[in-house]
């Protein structure tokens, strides 16, 4: 099977189990939100690595699909907290339906995970457990810091990286992790393929970073500059404050400082960016990054064929423009 294959089995469980009914209001946000598409990029991951650790990928659609609503949980109260009026090209929920709708579908959201993972049983089922709820409390401390640095004076490179290793990286890395526990693979490739996810998440909300500013507005599916509107300390901005010129400081700060939310605030902080080639040195750390992820996969059990499908994924997740 390849890559679109798993998706497209995936997509079938889904479609089954993910119906809308009553009360609407509450099931038709979740329903609209997960079929308005995304990459599938955590369930695909789950299925494949317990295909690749020797297991049946079928007996993983539970768990895939239950990660698959926990991000999409996580994006719909996201959006809200980052006042996001566009998600993969379409309406928020809250702005499509409003605020209330958008926290108590979350909710509910957040509940159909975990009974999803019912499916699973007795040692399988604490072991799923045990990893789920440490990586959704992880993703809500993540997500706390990234707040918190908005307004933060002094954000270092090394409590950003740990915030975006909460924030996106554990969940991916779960992914990973979960397909193993399925498939009963040994305690080491487990870990293994859990530090892959985690340098691979890390990489990957590099590029989210740098595509927020510099992606396609035709394909990112999210509104570009949208981290420059909300004052974010991205990497690419925290990197700038280390290079730029004081004259130049000055300017950044007064748009930093401000709520304004104006094209021509995205244009002079983009304008900085390029000015400083600050696009070079994040595409170097994703390099970086996914370099230890591709050594951390070669510490596994899975075979060269099996292997070399893992970097593809990681590939063209680098070289995405969604
Ligand atoms: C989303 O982070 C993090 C979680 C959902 C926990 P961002 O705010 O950086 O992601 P996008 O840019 O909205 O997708
Ligand atoms: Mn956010
Ligand atoms: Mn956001």
């Amino acid at each position: 099977m390849n890559l679109a294959d798993y998706k497209s089995e995936f997509l079938n469980y889904l479609n089954k189990e993910i119906q809308i009914k009553e009360p609407k209001k509450l099931y038709e946000p979740i329903y609209y939100i997960l079929q308005i598409g995304g990459k599938r990029l955590r369930p695909i991951l789950t299925l494949i690595s317990c295909h690749f650790f020797k297991g049946n990928y079928k007996n993983a659609l539970p768990a895939a699909l239950a990660i698959e609503v926990f991000h999409n949980f996580t994006l719909v109260h996201d959006d809200i907290m980052d006042e996001a009026p566009i998600r993969r090209g379409q309406k928020t929920v809250h702005k499509k339906w409003n605020l209330n709708t958008g926290i108590l579908s979350g909710d509910a959201m957040m509940l159909m995970t975990n009974k999803l993972m019912e499916h699973y049983n007795n040692d399988m089922f604490k072991e799923l457990m045990v990893l789920f709820n440490k990586t959704a409390l992880e993703v809500c401390e993540g997500q706390q810091y990234d707040v918190d640095f908005e307004t933060s004076k002094d954000v270092s490179i090394e409590a950003y990286k740990k915030m975006i290793t909460y924030k996106t990286a554990v969940l991916l890395a779960c992914s990973l992790k979960m397909g193993a526990i399925i498939a009963g693979a040994s305690k080491n490739d487990a870990q293994h393929i859990y530090e892959y996810g985690l340098h691979l998440g890390i990489a990957f909300q590099l590029q989210d970073d740098y595509l927020d500013t510099f992606g396609n507005p035709e394909t990112f599916g999210k509104l570009i500059g949208g981290d420059i509107l909300e004052n974010k300390k991205t990497y690419l901005y925290l990197q700038l404050l280390k290079k730029i010129s004081e004259e130049d400081k000055v300017s950044l700060l007064k748009w930093y400082r401000t709520k304004e939310k104006s094209d021509r605030k995205i244009k002079e902080v983009t304008l900085l960016y390029s000015k400083y080639k600050i696009s070079e040195l994040v595409k170097k750390e994703i390099t970086k990054y996914t370099t230890i992820a591709y050594e951390s996969l070669e510490k596994t059990t899975i075979k060269e064929s099996g292997q070399s499908f893992f970097k593809k994924i990681g590939n063209e997740l680098l070289n995405r423009k969604v």
